[in-house]
């Protein structure tokens, strides 16, 4: 089965090619060989390539750089994914299309199910949902939509990897410790998004995230215990709790953001990991020489 890897770059897309089945024949693209914004321009790499499946994972993912350039989020992440589901549709392919936390308000406190009324806070959010309406709307039966939170990986630029920066350089953080999420190893959404492969039938919104939630705060000190068990840190650093009130950011973010996977177990007979074991087995990879 041939398989295009949209976004290839990024880091969700370096992982699935690192875990991609040896069964399938990947074929990753990243964004100077496939734009997706260009309508003509996906059109013409799909028809080529002829896979069976796409998998989107580009994205314009700054969430305070899309308040400031809210065309450009909207063009990668609306249009671009509808030329990709409209692409797809021309070959007879399915697309399994990656979202995210940030369609919903944060107003829960128990964790949001997929068919959860949606209320995205900021551009970014609202750019992501326009991509799952315009996806669900050109393709309703072959297409997967996999919401996903607070992505991770030691092969891009992410939360860990800022917080193991500055805890070398600093002797103080400041870290949010009022808005909470799942941590999730984009390793493990990798491996998810392959074995939706032999769910064919598969169609709708499902979420996936590591079990369990947290705060930035918690996570931030659960990076610092784990880094330096790893040798990854080793001067001492006093990390602060601060509220949102207390660190502006351009775009608004939702205080809770915790998704309900069940849907997704149900489906692939999974149960997840929960996301400190998850975190530390990222970190021995980037401590692995
Ligand atoms: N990161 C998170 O915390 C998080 C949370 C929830 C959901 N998600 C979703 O998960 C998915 C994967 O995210 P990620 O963390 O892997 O993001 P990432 O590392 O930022 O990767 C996104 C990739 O998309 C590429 N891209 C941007 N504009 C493009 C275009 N017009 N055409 C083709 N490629 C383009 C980027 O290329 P350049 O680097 O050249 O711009 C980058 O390689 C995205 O759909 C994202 O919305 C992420």
């Amino acid at each position: 089965m041939k398989v295009l890897i949209a976004g290839a770059q990024g880091q969700l897309g370096q992982e699935l090619q690192r875990l991609c089945p040896s069964r399938i024949d990947c074929l990753p693209v990243g964004r100077a060989e496939l734009d997706i914004t260009s309508r003509a321009g996906v059109l013409e790499c799909v028809r080529e390539l002829q896979p069976q499946v796409i998998i989107n994972t580009a994205a314009y993912t700054a969430v305070d750089g899309a308040e400031a350039k809210p065309d450009l989020a909207v063009e990668v992440n609306a249009e671009g994914t509808a030329n990709l589901a409209m692409a797809a549709q021309c070959i007879g392919a399915r697309v399994l299309h990656v979202s995210t936390d940030f369609v919903f308000d944060g107003a829960a406190d128990t964790p949001y199910p997929s068919d959860h009324e949606t209320r995205p806070l900021g551009v970014y959010g609202h750019s992501k949902l326009a991509g799952e309406n315009r996806l669900q709307q050109i393709l309703p039966l072959d297409s997967v939509v996999v919401r996903t939170a607070w992505l991770y990986s030691a092969l891009g630029e992410n939360f860990v990897k800022t917080m193991l920066r500055l805890m070398s350089e600093r002797e103080q953080l400041r870290v949010v410790a009022d808005q909470v999420g799942a941590p999730t190893w984009a390793r493990g959404l990798a491996a998810v998004l392959w074995q939706l492969l032999d769910y064919p039938a598969a169609h709708g919104i499902y979420h996936w995230t590591d079990n369990g939630s947290c705060s930035w705060y918690e996570f931030a000190c659960a990076i610092y215990a784990e880094g330096h068990k790893l040798g990854l840190l080793e001067r001492e650093v006093q990390i602060d709790a601060i509220t949102t009130e207390d660190h502006p950011t351009p775009a608004q973010r939702p205080c809770y953001s915790v998704l309900d996977c069940k849907k997704i177990h149900n489906l692939l007979g999974i149960g997840g990991e929960n996301w400190r074991p998850q975190l530390a087995a990222m970190l021995g990879e980037l401590a692995r020489p």
